[in-house]
């Protein structure tokens, strides 16, 4: 997620913005850049792609002077990492400077109508419209003269959907930075002549540890001696400041003692951002061709799906997991035979591909050597590959040429939590799409489903305040010294996942099977030392999964059974072990939320263990080398 830094003061801004950003490093960025005006209120602009270093080598030892300014690390979201789509953006009379952080759903429609109004674009990024959008409006008649930069930003808001933090400052007006927010973080620290802006607390606690968080759809100015806050309507608003006694550490993760634990936390608002993203082109999201009459951002991603004969999912690790939900859904819903295969092995076999056959690669990093080899392979093959990454401009997406991104933002704990929920919002969305060009879906069924995706932002935010139940049941059964998962269909996909995540942060031994097989071998280990979490989503084998749930209890293993609230607790509640519940979905949709108590699981037993779970042993967070 991109870093906002803003200063307005007395002392030199450019070294105090660099140094904010670094405070803002933690959060993962492709490039940097700053904004300041000097005393003649001439604007000087300076970015890179890159490291802050790299800006740091590009400022050359005199950054720019001036005492009041804005600056930004960026997340890449829309156009590759460059020096160029680096933030700040400037409008065309390199008047208005902007650092935004979210995404600006409307941005093509917006761009279209500068265009068209004479505005000339530099960038890819979504965040040009909005400096060129303000300009519009600073430089329109209706405008306030008495605070035009205030008057145009909120002008401007009224035409953005989507996410925004935003800071902004003019030439010829040095006396302000205007700042607004909707659904993404912004602070701003009060200090005696200087006030501070940033997008997270760590930023701000050199200089002071009072501060004012802004909510959504509020402005403010800062000015140096004071900060004014504005509804979006433009009334005056008091609010009076938070003192902030965290340290610095516990305050780069948001409050949370872990990264892993934030990034489980942030799962309703990635999964949001994902589904909202892959959307943003449906004129009727819930409406026409079951709302994804114009779905996903690349128009190309449509002829791929309708046309393959075949469709193969490659991926490694967690990514693999969500690609056996792909295929399922695929299957299910497209009609379309479907194969999964790991990366690793894929790349050494001698694969039958046919031309029109559509490969989808899977890869939060987009830099795992494995499962790049196997795009590359599937290209010389002449196969078409879609990509699903969450990192733009990582070498997958840029050598795959048709990219679907998940919108988790950066994910720093080595386990895979955020990345995986939306890597299965997105294949959920395509094999919907897929289903209602290839005809095997009715258009009020998609619709059905794409409502019940809709929902599960909220649901996933109901379930993870469950989370008390995981928490005691991972203090009595951490020691256990095995742990089984085990489900059917969409469940046996969720149990792959939950062992890879337990035994790879709290290394305890963890397996996971169908549980068809139970009886086919892994029934011989189970005994008292053991705990089956047994998934029971799928409705139509209940009956089936309650068999299974009965072999276990006979054998005096613990169990834990996750399933749906309701009609789940009254078929599986007389079984003996724990129940978590569920909000309810879609059968083909569990995995979106069962994953949430078993990642939960996992996280309280590492922490139970005292292994610290954001940095697991002998593992890396991205698997660059074979
Ligand atoms: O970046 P990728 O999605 O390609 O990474 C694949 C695996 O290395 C990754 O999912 C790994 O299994 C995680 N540590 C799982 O938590």
């Amino acid at each position: 997620m991109c870093g906002i830094t803003g200063y307005a003061g007395r002392r030199e801004a450019a070294p105090l913005l660099v140094e904010a950003l670094r405070k803002l490093e933690y959060r993962g960025y492709d490039s940097a850049g700053i904004a300041v005006l000097d005393d003649m209120q001439q604007l000087a602009v300076c970015k890179a792609k890159g490291r802050l270093d790299a800006l740091e080598e590009r400022l050359g030892g005199a950054p720019p002077p001036g005492t009041l300014g804005i600056g930004h690390t960026r997340w890449a979201t829309h156009g590759e990492p460059s020096d160029l789509n680096s933030h700040p953006h400037t409008d065309f009379h390199g008047e208005i400077a902007v650092v935004h952080n979210g995404i600006i759903e409307n941005y093509e429609r917006l761009k279209r109508w500068l265009e068209s109004r004479g505005a000339v674009f530099q960038s890819d990024t979504d965040t040009e419209v909005i400096a060129h959008l303000i300009s519009y409006y600073y430089h329109a008649d209706a405008v306030q003269k008495e605070t035009p930069l205030l008057a145009a930003v909120l002008a401007a808001l009224d035409r953005l959907e989507g996410s925004y933090a935003l800071a902004v400052i003019a030439a010829g007006d040095a006396s302000r930075i205007v700042a607004a927010r909707k659904d993404s973080p912004l602070i701003i620290g009060l200090g005696n002549g200087e006030q501070f802006l940033a997008s997270d607390v760590p930023a701000l606690l050199e200089h002071t540890r009072e501060v004012v968080f802004l909510e959504d759809n509020e402005a403010a100015v800062l000015y140096r001696d004071h900060v004014e806050l504005y509804s979006r309507e433009g009334e005056r608003l008091t609010r009076a400041p938070v003192h902030i006694d965290w340290d610095a550490e516990a305050a780069e993760k948001g409050g949370y003692p872990h990264f892993m634990l934030k990034e489980i936390y942030e799962q309703p608002r990635a999964l949001a951002a994902t589904l909202r993203s892959h959307l943003q082109n449906a004129k009727t999201p819930g409406g026409g061709e079951g709302g994804l009459a114009a779905a996903f951002e690349d128009e190309r991603v449509d002829a791929l799906l309708a046309a393959a004969p075949r469709v193969v999912f490659t991926a490694c690790g967690t990514a693999w997991h969500a690609a056996l939900v792909g295929k399922y859904l695929f299957e299910r819903l497209a009609r379309v035979p479907v194969e999964v295969e790991t990366a690793s092995e894929y790349r050494y076999r001698d694969p039958v591909l046919n031309a029109g056959d559509l490969v989808i690669v899977i890869s939060q990093s987009g830099e795992t050597a494995d499962t790049l080899a196997a795009a590359r392979l599937v290209q010389k093959r002449g196969a078409a590959l879609l990509a699903v990454t969450n990192v733009v401009g990582s070498t997958l997406a840029r050598e795959a040429g048709v990219t679907l991104y998940t919108r988790a933002g950066p994910e720093i704990a080595v386990a895979s939590t955020k990345a995986f929920t939306t890597q299965l919002m997105s294949l959920c969305l395509l094999a919907l799409r897929a289903a209602v060009l290839r005809g095997t879906l009715a258009p009020s069924e998609a619709a059905a489903l794409l409502a019940a995706l809709e929902a599960i932002p909220g649901q996933a935010e109901e379930t993870l305040a469950r989370a008390e139940s995981i928490q005691r049941l991972a203090a009595r059964q951490f020691n256990k010294n095995k742990v089984f998962f085990m489900g059917r269909q969409f469940d046996y996909a969720a149990a792959l996942e939950s062992a890879l995540k337990l035994k790879e942060i709290s290394y305890t031994h963890s397996e996971a099977f169908a549980a068809g097989e139970l009886k086919h071998g892994p029934i011989a280990l189970l005994d008292a030392g053991t705990l089956v979490v047994t998934f029971a989503t799928q409705r139509a084998l209940f009956d089936k999964i309650a068999s299974n749930i009965r072999e276990v209890a006979s054998r005096g293993a613990s169990s834990l059974i996750i399933t749906w609230e309701g009609e789940g607790e009254a078929a599986f509640s007389s079984l003996g072990g724990e129940l978590f519940s569920l909000p309810k979905t879609h059968d083909y949709f569990s995995p979106l939320l069962s994953v949430i108590p078993a990642q939960l699981f996992a996280y309280f037993c590492a922490v139970q263990h005292g292994n610290d779970p954001d940095r697991p042993r002998n593992l890396a967070k991205s698997v660059t080398v074979e």
